[in-house]
């Protein structure tokens, strides 16, 4: 295996909030320190991995090491997606199975506060999970955590959901426990298990304007007394942003959107989620399907420049209920999954393009085509490579999107021909990862059925 080293890649950052609640049917929201005048918008500041406002970001990181564990991210997020869908294949049953992401399976972070007093939290942002939960004292076991854990005992407005909730049996891993409480049991891929109690809390969230704005006291969250995960250690949990009944996003207007700018960039700060009423729906749009709590979409065809590539649309299809195989678009991997027929079409497109003018090269077990070369200054008037949504929505990727520069003098396209297990046993699952979302405005509107995408500079969406 010839490992690289890549330009820059994501790196991120930030983001910013606001919300816009109005107050809805089945949400309120409350200012606690500003009286909105206008509807706000809840915007939260991503954090990328390997950013300086990353707490625990390593200064002596090269280029070369962040590129790395971008692929390996890729990696580690595709077989995380892989194992929830498998899981609740085996359990047959319409709800999530509780696995949970790694933060080596994760590419964004944000920070909000629970309880009354607030108690700043630090997750992990995860699309393909729907649970935000975080540690709780007392611990049964906790890992040391970037500041104080979170003391529901301390709170004013914490309250257990009865083991009679309807929204019990919708409890991951768990449900009613022994001592009559309703809980949750989520657990990593490689065995290490986060349980407690689900309860109702208010989250708050840093306003722009340097106000604070509060989701009341009924938000669901799961309150995690056993931590088993030694090596996230970083963080204080999860933030699910997948769709379920006990998710957060059913409960903020179905719907959220987020804007991702040059992941090459580590100060990039303009990164943002939006959450509930002030997502900003706009663009061209494709329907949306969410199986087990996950975010499906239908890709129909791939060009090149012009040129639409051969490749029978039923590929990307789903066609079992599950979601095992079709298109899931994802915040966690920064390079995209194609079925094998759809990445060797552009494969081949990309390499009779290119091997006129450059030598090829490898990294990763040359998973992906690689050449010789710097995307800045030896791929130069490469085609745009569009991916055709149904209805007409299209993600375009010019170089910078498609192309990651492995090593100081090798790139590599940032597409990955789909792989099930270690053996590279095939599946028929895709996956659009964050490089391919660039740019753009990404928007979920669950109760519309539809993901829009808008091409714009994120900094524009600042409030
Ligand atoms: C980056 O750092 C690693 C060690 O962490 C080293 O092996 C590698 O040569 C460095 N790469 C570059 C391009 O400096
Ligand atoms: C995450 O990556 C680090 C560094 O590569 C490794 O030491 C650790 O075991 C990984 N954690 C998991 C859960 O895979
Ligand atoms: C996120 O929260 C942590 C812990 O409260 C804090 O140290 C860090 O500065 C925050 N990051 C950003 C980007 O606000
Ligand atoms: C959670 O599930 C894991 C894996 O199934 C199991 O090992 C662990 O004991 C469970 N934890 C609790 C508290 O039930
Ligand atoms: C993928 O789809 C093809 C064509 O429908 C099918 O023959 C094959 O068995 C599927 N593979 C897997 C792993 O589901």
């Amino acid at each position: 295996m010839i490992v690289t080293k890549i330009s820059a890649i994501m790196i991120m950052a930030v983001a910013i909030f606001t919300i816009y609640f109005i107050t809805s049917t089945s949400t309120i929201l409350a200012a606690s320190t500003v009286i909105p005048t206008r509807p706000q918008r809840l915007i939260i500041e991503l954090i990328h991995r390997d950013s300086i406002r990353f707490p625990y970001h390593n200064r002596n990181e090269n280029v070369s090491d962040r590129v790395e564990r971008a692929m390996k991210t890729s990696i580690s997020r595709f077989a995380y997606l892989q194992a929830k869908i498998i899981k609740s294949s085996s359990w047959n049953e319409n709800y999530e199975a509780g696995i949970l992401p790694s933060i080596n399976s994760s590419l964004f972070f944000m920070n909000f506060s629970i309880g009354r007093p607030p108690i700043p939290q630090f997750t992990i942002m995860d699309t393909g999970s729907s649970l935000l939960w975080v540690q709780c004292l007392p611990c049964n076991k906790c890992y040391k955590q970037f500041g104080p854990t979170f003391d529901p005992s301390k709170s004013s407005t914490y309250s257990e959901l009865p083991c009679n909730s309807p929204y019990c049996r919708y409890s991951p891993g768990s449900a009613c426990n022994l001592f009559g409480k309703c809980s949750y049991n989520l657990t990593y891929m490689d065995g290490f298990s986060s349980s407690g109690i689900l309860a109702r809390e208010t989250l708050t969230f840093k306003a722009s304007d340097e106000g604070r704005i509060s989701l009341p006291g009924t938000m669901i969250f799961g309150c995690g007394h056993d931590n088993g995960m030694f090596h996230d250690r970083q963080v204080t949990g999860v933030f699910g942003l997948g769709f379920g009944k006990l998710s957060l996003v059913s409960h903020l207007a179905s719907s959220f959107s987020y804007c991702i700018g040059n992941l090459h960039d580590p100060n990039y700060i303009h990164n943002k989620l939006v959450l509930g009423h002030g997502a900003r729906i706009e663009g061209d749009s494709t329907p949306l399907e969410v199986i087990n709590g996950r975010y499906y979409i239908t890709l129909e065809g791939v060009s090149v420049g012009e040129r639409k590539l051969e490749i029978d649309p039923k590929i990307f299809k789903r066609k079992t209920n599950i979601g095992k195989d079709g298109v899931v678009i994802d915040t966690g991997s920064p390079a995209t999954w194609l079925v094998k027929p759809g990445f060797e079409a552009l494969r081949e497109e990309v390499k009779a393009l290119l091997d006129v003018w450059l030598t090829r090269s490898y990294w990763f077990d040359s998973w992906t085509v690689c050449y010789e070369g710097v995307i800045s200054r030896d791929v130069v008037g490469f085609p745009a490579v569009t991916f055709h949504f149904a209805d007409g929505a299209d993600l375009v990727l010019d170089r910078e999107s498609l192309f990651l520069q492995a090593w100081p003098n090798v790139f590599c396209m940032a597409v990955f021909p789909s792989f099930a297990d270690h053996d590279h046993h095939e599946t028929n699952l895709s996956l659009v990862g964050m490089m391919a979302q660039q740019n753009y405005n990404v928007a979920f509107d669950v109760s519309g059925k539809k993901v829009t995408f808008q091409r714009i500079d994120c900094e524009l969406l600042d409030d």
